[in-house]
């Protein structure tokens, strides 16, 4: 059996959290903690194929202790949000391209990739059966956490038979927690997020739990998030924390680095070159070290620098530190760049501009 094109069988949640509560919950939700009543799950067995696609109601998952999961990380996700439309309808935004990027991360990681059809349809499916929950707040939207898991119980070190494929949604604001219009930045010469054929390009979280120390020591040295330099010579700018990186110069010009496999493949990177180019911005995607950051920073050549993801949408970056750097960017605010790209990017995934891409996926 194979699920291909077949529909997700739907369990209603006999028990859904009631529309007051919902609505206080919807209010203000921090980042990641307020979780919807639903979810889809699907599972895989080499003998199988995919198999059992199902919403269902949201809940603990049967592990066995002896998953691979939970011993050698066969893990991968994927991040992205359902918007509100001005009409009240709802729309995702380029989930082709999570969904490719999640066919990525599976090969990367030895895992059955989930057919990209599925993929889209599993999430569309959640987003419709909860589209009570979609924040009606200015920046809110359901952020939708598709993941992958290995659910093989073996100890010897292989790649599982079996997997689970799982989404969950939950209702987001604003991901930086900061009052400062620009964050502050550690770059840390301890610590390296991805070498040379690692995993780097692969949404895995065996990335981000490497990453946690090095954010732990930011945040001891006073800064919000850190950025990664390459592992090899210790000087090419590659991300910070969860976010893909952007420069942008006193000609107008913009630069971020090339996806030279270390670096995750951000769908905002890739949105906000296009969005740049209507705006008649350049883009060049080529290498930038730290000391040239800091000189540029230092001659006024260099304007404003953000940081972009789905979850982060566009952050400005005021400061950057590490044991050998110290500088501001433009006055250590917020500049023009970075806001009138973002609006242009929040104004098309909300629907309040026209989307010349067909990049959303209006699903209600
Ligand atoms: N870089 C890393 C390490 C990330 O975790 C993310 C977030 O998903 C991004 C970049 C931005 O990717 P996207 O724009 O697809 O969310
Ligand atoms: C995203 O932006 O979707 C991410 O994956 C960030 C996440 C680590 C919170």
């Amino acid at each position: 059996m194979n699920l291909g094109d077949e529909q997700l069988s739907h369990v209603s949640h006999p028990n859904p959290v009631p529309a007051r509560e919902r609505e206080a919950l919807l209010r203000n939700p921090v980042f990641g903690r307020v979780f919807t009543d639903h979810m889809v799950t699907i599972r895989y067995s080499e003998e199988w194929g995919w198999y059992d696609g199902k919403v269902c109601p949201q809940g603990e998952l049967p592990v066995h202790p002896g998953s691979l999961v939970l011993h050698y990380a066969q893990e991968i996700f994927e991040g992205m949000k359902a918007y509100r439309l001005p009409d009240g309808g709802v729309t995702l935004f380029r989930p082709d391209a999570n969904a490719r990027r999640f066919h990525n991360s599976a090969v990367r990681l030895a895992m059955p990739p989930l057919p990209e059809e599925l993929f889209v349809k599993s999430v569309r499916s959640l987003v419709r059966t909860d589209q009570d929950w979609i924040p009606r707040a200015e920046e809110g939207a359901l952020y939708l956490r598709p993941f992958m898991i290995a659910t093989e119980a073996a100890l010897g070190l292989k790649p599982s038979a079996e997997y689970l494929y799982a989404v969950v949604a939950c209702p987001v604001g604003s991901y930086v927690q900061s009052d400062a219009s620009a964050i502050t930045l550690w770059a840390s010469e301890t610590y390296s997020r991805a070498a040379p054929g690692g995993t780097g390009e692969a949404k895995c979280g065996g990335n981000y739990a490497a990453s946690l120390a090095a954010h732990a020591e930011a945040v001891r040295e006073g800064c919000d998030q850190v950025v990664f330099l390459d592992a090899v010579e210790r000087r090419w700018v590659e991300e910070v924390g969860s976010m893909n990186v952007f420069f942008v110069f006193d000609d107008g010009s913009l630069q971020t680095p090339p996806l030279t496999g270390t670096i995750l493949p951000g769908i905002t990177r890739d949105s906000l070159i296009t969005l740049a180019g209507d705006l008649g911005l350049k883009v060049r995607e080529e290498p930038y070290s730290i000391d040239q950051w800091q000189a540029d920073a230092e001659s006024g050549r260099l304007r404003e620098v953000f940081g972009c993801g789905t979850a982060a949408v566009v952050t400005p970056i005021g400061k950057v530190r590490s044991q050998s750097h110290d500088f501001t960017i433009g006055d250590g605010e917020a500049g023009p760049v970075a806001q009138r790209l973002k609006s242009a990017l929040t104004d098309l995934q909300n629907g309040r501009r026209p989307d010349p891409y067909g990049w959303l996926d209006r699903v209600l």
